[in-house]
């Protein structure tokens, strides 16, 4: 399992790169039209860094997943969602890799942040039908991206930071941290705490052509990034955005 950064082929560690070229096929879950993009962009990386000829790509359809569903029933969308990609998993390692060849997954970002690949390739090998073994290259996260873009650390001096997603932060701001990474935020959860001391640093398409960055107090910041982000994803029809939110502790 390979961390391919966030989109930027500059952004590959070495091990990354070695690793990608001592692979024999490179599965690329697709998921549908929209995301065509994303799997063209992990084609540019693969091209980038692999000498022609030396390895295969096999696509394959990512499972849908029901997003509609909410509280008890959204884990066991995750859950189905989970099972149906491992069945896919375990299929393309039966009948895409030979015996003594090597198969890698490109992650976006880093394996450990917000990504089930991991717990799926767990999930194959407990259901026992393929055995194989497996490491996993640590990667550039969209969350260093974001740091780095804006000039700008995740935590003040000796504070803690919190990485959460939009559903979570919808609920309200994290009681412990005044520094909050935002990720997998459909709803712009951010709007909601327009009337507090908050500075966003917002980043979409973070390492690619299509890079939007913008920053200041959510009250200025905020509607601009709402307009730049509707922009964004009629242009394109999907959007990937990341944002930091530093809360003034004073507002606690
Ligand atoms: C399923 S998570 C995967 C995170 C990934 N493992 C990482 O380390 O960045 C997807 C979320 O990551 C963030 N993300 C991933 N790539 C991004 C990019 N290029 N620009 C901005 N945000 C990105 C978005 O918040 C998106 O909703």
């Amino acid at each position: 399992m390979i961390g391919i950064g966030a989109g930027d082929p500059d952004q590959l560690t070495l091990q990354a790169v070695r690793a990608l070229r001592s692979t024999d096929v490179f599965f690329v879950l697709d998921k549908g039209e929209v995301k065509a993009d994303l799997v063209g962009l992990r084609r540019h990386l693969l091209e980038t860094h692999v000498p022609e000829g030396t390895y295969r790509v096999v696509e394959a359809r990512d499972p849908e997943r029901d997003r509609g569903a909410g509280g008890a029933a959204y884990s066991s969308a995750v859950g189905d969602w989970r099972s149906a990609r491992a069945r896919l998993f375990e299929r393309l390692i039966a009948e895409e890799l030979g015996e003594d060849e090597s198969g890698a997954f490109l992650v976006w970002g880093d394996p450990a942040l917000y990504d089930s690949t991991l717990g799926v390739l767990e999930e194959v090998l407990e259901h026992g039908a393929v055995s194989f073994a497996y490491d996993v290259v640590p990667g550039i996260s969209s969350v260093s991206s974001l740091a780095a873009r804006h000039r700008t650390g995740l935590n003040r001096v000796a504070r803690p930071v919190q990485i959460t997603t939009g559903r979570r932060l919808a609920e309200g701001f994290p009681a412990d941290a005044d520094d909050v990474v935002v990720m997998l935020d459909a709803q712009q959860a951010f709007r909601r705490y327009a009337d507090q001391d908050i500075d966003i640093y917002w980043g979409a398409y973070l390492g690619t052509p299509d890079e939007i960055l913008d920053s200041g107090p959510i009250a200025e910041a905020g509607p601009r990034i709402e307009r730049l982000r509707a922009e964004a994803r009629e242009r394109k029809g999907w959007i990937m955005d990341t944002y930091l939110l530093r809360r003034n502790p004073g507002e606690r």
